[in-house]
């Protein structure tokens, strides 16, 4: 994996638990739609440091199985789990969305937060499709664009988030559609987070803040692309907005 994750890493050692927009009420708003409760089996693609799976578990007595393609991250996450007491619950593992191991119609609801933007998307959806049950629930949390974007954004932020491809809530609807989902709902959550610059500088806190300073001065490499990274929310606000698709697999 490329600087991007050595990015999320530092973020993460600084306090930033979440790295998807709206946080934890995002996530349950969408597993609400999704038909979440008690006994449901839920996959978490790209699970971070597994706090969505270990909060969802927490509240509504679910399974949570949670991948992740970086081995740091699954650590984070196993060792979250454990203090939380949900082992039995909850587990993760280091595996490639693109290629679940799986069985066909195990999971009653596949989420995504801030991690399909980075994915083969026909490949990895036809996976999730595949281990999600018929009449399964699958929902997807992304940056979005909230209007057709000029293309030199589009090509920067795939060179700079490496690989970073987004849509607009329409697209992902059609995206969906196009991949069999039915009953798709999309929701624009961008007015609640003007500035995500500002949302992540006050989620790190002023300890968060200096510890990354810090960091980032021992690796000016990584403080170039962090630099990169956040003058694209600087330069491009206008283009950038925040929501979730939810939709269902045919019975
Ligand atoms: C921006 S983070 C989001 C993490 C978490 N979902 C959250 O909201 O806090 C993206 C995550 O996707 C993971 N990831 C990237 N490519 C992946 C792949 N091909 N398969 C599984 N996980 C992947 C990264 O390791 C990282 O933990």
């Amino acid at each position: 994996m490329g600087k991007m994750a050595d990015i999320d890493e530092v973020m993460y050692s600084c306090g930033l638990d979440i790295l998807h927009p709206g946080g934890l009420e995002k996530t349950d708003e969408m597993a609400r739609l999704c038909k979440i409760g008690k006994g449901k089996k839920i996959l978490d693609i790209g699970s971070g440091k597994g706090v969505t799976a270990c909060f969802l578990a927490q509240k509504y007595g679910c399974e949570v199985v949670g991948i992740d393609l970086s081995e740091k991250m699954i650590k984070h996450a196993s060792e979250l789990a454990k203090k939380r007491g949900l082992e039995g619950r909850v587990s993760f593992r280091m595996v490639d969305a693109h290629d679940l191991p799986f069985k066909d119609k195990s999971f009653d609801i596949v989420l995504a937060e801030c991690t399909t933007v980075l994915l083969d998307k026909e490949k990895a959806f036809s996976e999730f499709l595949r281990v999600l049950k018929p009449g399964g629930y699958i929902g997807d949390l992304e940056m979005i664009w909230k209007t057709s974007p000029p293309k030199k954004l589009v090509d920067k932020v795939y060179r700079v988030w490496e690989g970073f491809r987004t849509m607009t809530l329409e697209e992902w609807k059609k995206f969906f559609e196009k991949m069999g989902i039915i009953n798709v709902k999309t929701v624009d959550f961008s007015e609640t987070i003007p500035d995500m610059e500002k949302a992540m500088m006050k989620e790190l806190g002023l300890k968060g803040m200096i510890k990354m300073a810090c960091q980032l001065l021992l690796r000016p490499d990584l403080r170039k692309a962090m630099d990169e990274y956040r003058k694209i929310f600087r330069e491009y606000s206008e283009y950038i907005g925040y929501g979730y698709i939810v939709g269902r697999k045919r019975k």
